[in-house]
């Protein structure tokens, strides 16, 4: 199994959202429209799995000091393999170049991100315009069962 990370460009977006879109239904993950990818291309880690799309996660940054994981997805099929992890980690290398200090995510996925080295935090110490900015575009929004967890990264 050839298994590759890299930057995708905005010729992937289609595929991208074809991958996520169970997810999206599910209300697992936010729905982002292509000119919204296309504007934060920058931020996607894609991985293939023998020169086929598996799965991709984003870093946003919200600050100088924080970057939040965003979108994060594995294909059904290629669930269990590693891949998560392997894009978690990309994302936390490049938070790590970039000098960012906290990284964030708000999953339902608690015990796959705590096995990375995540752990919970309040949702009252999140950013308040994260929460105007995304969370009021959720289908679950506001009686909101995610958990918040924060990964502190040492530069
Ligand atoms: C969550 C998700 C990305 C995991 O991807 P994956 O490639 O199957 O995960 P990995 O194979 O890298 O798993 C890494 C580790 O986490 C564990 N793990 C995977 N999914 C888990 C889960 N749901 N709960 C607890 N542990 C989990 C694995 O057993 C593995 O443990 P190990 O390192 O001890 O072997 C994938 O299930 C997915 O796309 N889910 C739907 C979308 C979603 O919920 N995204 C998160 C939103 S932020």
């Amino acid at each position: 199994m050839d298994i590759k990370t890299y930057k995708p460009n905005l010729t992937d977006i289609v595929a991208m959202q074809q991958l996520v879109k169970t997810e999206v239904e599910k209300g697992i993950i936010l729905l982002r429209t292509s000119d919204e990818m296309a504007t934060t291309i920058r931020s996607y880690t894609a991985i293939e799995v023998d020169g086929v799309l598996a799965g991709f996660c984003a870093l946003h940054i919200h600050s100088v000091n924080l970057a939040e994981i965003r979108s994060l997805v594995v294909s059904d099929k290629f669930r269990g393999l590693g891949l998560g992890k392997r894009l978690v980690k990309e994302c936390l290398d490049e938070g790590k170049h970039l000098h960012v200090k906290e990284v964030l995510s708000l999953t339902y996925q608690k015990d796959f991100f705590e096995k990375l080295g995540f752990n919970v935090i309040s949702k009252e110490s999140i950013p308040e315009h994260k929460i105007w900015a995304d969370c009021i575009r959720c289908k679950h929004f506001p009686v909101c069962d995610e958990v918040a967890l924060l990964y502190k990264l040492e530069n």
